[in-house]
């Protein structure tokens, strides 16, 4: 244990930790869900979220990575032998998520390609249901492997494996330090070209417009902790196994501010991109925004295109900084997912690091051939009703619970963050994680919310 890799730097442990956030789920859920529950108005109980479950989870999960020094199973196993199944939950779910996600980053990255030729046509949705994917899901049918998806995933693959390959300083950390800036400044181009558009003020009133009354309502309460908790990877074991690398003299409250609130800054600036491009979009074919506001696979594969399509000038070059930027923000996402699983199987079975990302990686990456079948989104549907029923909710609530109450660990837990950190823990933190995090969880749990990806 005494030899355990580490992160080089605190930039880097920082980029790992934001890229891991930064996600599919910032660019095209966020945008849809905030818009959906009250436009402006969804911000207050967004920000509510961020800081009552959000950043204190962050914390509570930085600080048992950093304290026990393991991957998740290992970390829960010295707080209590007891919970060791819990890490190997979180990890079974981590893995669910990575054969698919892996998926979509192929797809991305293909879509990066037709957009120099405008390959997907004008009928994208046909393109991608019909032609791309060419799914009859309700025969039921898997079919065979769609062309055109294959050759990418089979690249998503390697650079990721590649990259865990060269373990958490060389691998994980240089390969964040640079795909996080390089993100932000591609994003940063399409949306300062989106808000030039015109129609984007359209786009952008839609978006921002509040609408108080939703405020009452608990369902939007209960979509912004969703949106935060998954945003910020909470509760999958991976900021855990991440911590797990930090050197010993590390700020750990500290960096789960950074990280909190340098995932939800790219939140906004990707709702502002693409409530840009869509209102961009509805003037250009005489519609309302609300007419052409989607999110998910929809949004990314079937609504941008679009948007691609009727672009005044260089649209190629749009098209390809989008789908880049979708390629890197999943990228750097799916590397921290797949270490979840490497760390937690190379520890338990005693494999070294290559060995674990070779079958830990490897078989994650033949799983998810299944996705890119004609059959591709009915096993889609199937995980996803995995992840919601046994996913960050249940886990998430049995996670704190454990913690909190029936072991009562958050005053070594806190004297553990206050040692080394600058902002020291106190009330707030403990009554967010021991009281608002398990109530809201625990609503979240009896249906009102789904952690649906896609
Ligand atoms: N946080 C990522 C996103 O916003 C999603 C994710 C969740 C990634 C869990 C890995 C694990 O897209």
């Amino acid at each position: 244990m005494e030899n355990r890799s580490q992160f080089g730097t605190r930039a880097g442990f920082i980029m790992a930790a934001v890229g891991s956030a930064i996600g599919l789920g910032n660019i095209w859920r966020f945008p849809a869900v905030a818009y959906e529950n009250g436009g402006g108005a969804f911000f207050i109980p967004y920000l509510f979220a961020l800081l009552t479950a959000g950043i204190p989870l962050l914390i509570l999960e930085f600080t048992i990575g950093h304290k026990y020094r393991g991957s998740a199973p290992l970390s829960y196993f010295r707080l209590n032998r007891k919970l060791e199944w819990l890490g190997w939950w979180q990890v079974a779910i981590a893995f669910v998520i990575s054969t698919y996600y892996s998926v979509i980053i192929a797809w991305a990255m293909s879509y990066s390609v037709f957009s120099f030729n405008l390959g997907w046509g004008d009928d994208t949705e046909g393109f991608l249901f019909g032609e791309y994917l060419k799914l009859d899901v309700s025969a039921g049918q898997t079919g065979s492997i769609v062309p055109g998806v294959f050759i990418p995933l089979v690249i998503v693959w390697v650079v990721a494996l590649g990259i865990l390959f060269r373990g958490v300083k060389k691998g994980i950390e240089v390969a964040n330090k640079i795909f996080i800036p390089a993100l932000v400044i591609l994003f940063l181009i399409i949306v300062i070209r989106a808000v030039t558009l015109p129609g984007a003020v359209e786009g952008l009133n839609a978006f921002f417009k509040p609408d108080f009354t939703k405020i009452a309502d608990p369902s939007v309460w209960v979509a912004a902790y969703g949106q935060i908790f998954f945003s910020l990877s909470i509760a999958f074991a991976i900021m855990i196994t991440y911590s797990s690398y930090l050197p010993k003299k590390s700020d750990i409250t500290n960096n789960a501010f950074i990280t909190g609130f340098g995932n939800s800054s790219f939140e906004l600036l990707a709702g502002i991109g693409v409530f840009a491009a869509l209102g961009f979009m509805a003037q250009s074919q005489g519609v309302t925004v609300q007419e052409v506001v989607s999110g998910g696979v929809g949004l990314a594969f079937v609504v941008f295109p679009q948007i691609i399509n009727s672009f005044p000038a260089l649209n190629g070059l749009f098209g390809f900084l989008f789908f880049a930027s979708l390629v890197l923000a999943g990228l750097t996402s799916l590397i921290s997912i797949t270490e979840t699983y490497v760390a937690a199987v190379s520890e338990k079975f005693g494999l070294s690091r290559k060995k674990a990302v070779l079958f830990g990686g490897g078989l994650s990456a033949l799983v998810s051939i299944l996705f890119a079948t004609q059959g591709g989104l009915l096993f889609l549907d199937v995980a996803d009703y995995f992840i919601n029923q046994f996913g960050v909710a249940f886990v998430g609530l049995i996670e704190v619970i454990a913690v909190v109450w029936f072991l009562r660990k958050l005053n070594p837990l806190q004297a553990h963050a206050n040692e080394i950190s600058d902002i020291r823990l106190g009330a707030w933190w403990k009554v967010c994680l021991g009281i608002i995090t398990p109530v809201v969880l625990g609503v979240m749990m009896f249906g009102l919310f789904k952690v649906n990806l896609l």
